[in-house]
């Protein structure tokens, strides 16, 4: 059989641990897939003493200096599973410069400057892959980079973070607060003692502009992704959605958008919104991930599966190993980054969406003329309009109301200035929940 294929792993942690095991266990297997034996030359880890417990793996290949590491002559493969910024670009930019090609699952590096990547790979002649870096075991990015390329694609709508999902599923099914709902994710592993990156938005943001980059061929950075988490979310805005026959998901939105000049842009979102029961994505549970793509030619397309974890992400790690290690093999390396179509981002206020409104008025002759006139003067049809007796209590005691007012898509802004303008009515005791609608309901 030909000589090995050498991997240098950065990082040993959960997904490092299970990409060793899986390397084990499979040894056979992926000798033959790849034509070649894959074997691991070194580990960088923090610390080399630690206790790994029954890790099958020589200690002797663990070492503290990933420079070190990457530069020796022996190493054809990087996997990187440390993650953040820096020092993991130093590492990745060093590697693929000099002809390696990189694994990695770093979504914040990928989303904060892919560029810099994407530009060392071309310079060095080398692979750059990142299946793992979004929605774990998925088989996402390749069918974006690859099976889709002969289509165009419109829409990709996403469920991207197992935490919030897991959090916003409790809620619903529950009817617990937030805080509650948090608690329980953290009890069972599912938050981070710190749940901000999650909770906050920000690991959907990264993964947004991520699959937004591949899905238009136009390079986004998770600056451009507007981020809205789901800390405010509140029971009885669940239980407004439920009421509506909808459910609360922490969605990313990357979308193609025409002018009416016939020029393209895309705007890319992470918020939460509800969406109707009878969305594929409303059935996505627990801490699993889902993306809907909507492509012109292909039509719709789900994919779903275990978004975060050791062994899902140490799987995707895998089947990109496998594949960059058949590339060196046949001498040849993937195609570099597609951004040819350099689309403008817009901002969100210029995003169409639709929004469900609740608000507690007084229930007086001429308050519904003065609440749709609000939404006239800012150009926002009204769907639907419901009332009902505030505070969910009595009807017919004839002093405050509840309204629920659904809109037909308009742009953002729009939405929010007519919020912003109810909010200031003698009549409007208080807006009591703002959600957008997503998914056609
Ligand atoms: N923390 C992420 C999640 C997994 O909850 O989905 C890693 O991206």
């Amino acid at each position: 059989m030909t000589s090995p294929v050498r991997v240098a792993l950065l990082g040993c942690g959960t997904v490092g641990s299970d990409v060793v095991r899986l390397l084990h266990e499979q040894s056979a297997d992926l000798a033959a897939r790849i034509g070649a034996p894959l074997e691991i030359a070194g580990i960088a880890v923090r610390r080399v003493g630690r206790d790994r417990g029954d890790l099958p793996v020589d200690p002797a290949l663990f070492t503290t200096d990933p420079l070190g590491l990457i530069k020796r002559d022996d190493v054809d493969i990087v996997v990187e599973v440390v993650g953040g910024i820096e020092p993991a670009r130093g590492w990745l930019v060093e590697a693929l410069r000099a002809g390696k090609s990189v694994v990695t699952a770093n979504k914040a590096l990928l989303a904060e400057d892919g560029a810099t990547l994407h530009d060392a790979a071309a310079e060095g002649g080398a692979d750059l892959y990142y299946e793992a870096s979004v929605a774990g075991a998925i088989p996402l990015l390749r069918p974006l980079r690859e099976s889709l390329h002969g289509d165009r694609i419109n829409r990709v709508t996403g469920i991207v973070n197992g935490t919030t999902n897991f959090i916003l599923s409790a809620m619903d099914a529950t009817g617990a607060g937030f805080a509650e709902a948090l608690e329980e994710a953290t009890e069972l592993g599912y938050a981070e003692a710190d749940p901000t990156a999650d909770v906050e938005g920000f690991d959907a943001a990264a993964k947004a502009a991520i699959l937004a980059s591949l899905a238009f061929h136009t390079r986004v950075t998770a600056a451009d992704v507007h981020r809205e988490g789901i800390t405010e979310v509140t029971a009885a805005d669940v239980a407004s959605a439920k009421a509506m026959g909808c459910t609360i998901k922490l969605l990313c939105i990357a979308a193609r958008n025409t002018d009416p000049a016939g020029r393209e842009s895309v705007s890319v979102r992470v918020h939460p919104a509800m969406i109707p029961l009878t969305h594929p994505l409303a059935s996505v549970g627990d801490a699993f991930n889902a993306v809907f793509v909507e492509a012109e030619a292909a039509g719709q397309l789900m994919f779903y599966g275990r978004g975060a974890g050791g062994a899902p992400t140490a799987s995707a790690v895998l089947g990109d190993v496998v594949a960059v290690a058949r590339n060196r093999l046949a001498g040849v390396h993937a195609a570099s980054e597609s951004a040819y179509a350099d689309l403008a981002v817009r901002p969100m206020g210029e995003a169409l969406t639709r929004y469900h409104i609740s608000l507690d008025v007084a229930d007086r002759p001429g308050v519904l003329e003065a609440v749709a006139g609000v939404f006239a003067r800012h150009e926002v049809s009204i769907a639907t309009v419901r009332q009902g007796p505030a505070g969910g209590g009595p009807a017919g005691r004839g002093e405050d109301a509840e309204l629920v007012i659904v809109t037909h898509v308009a742009p953002d802004a729009a939405l929010a200035a007519t919020v912003r303008a109810l909010r200031g009515l003698e009549i409007v005791r208080s807006v009591t929940s703002v959600l957008r609608v997503e998914g056609g309901a």
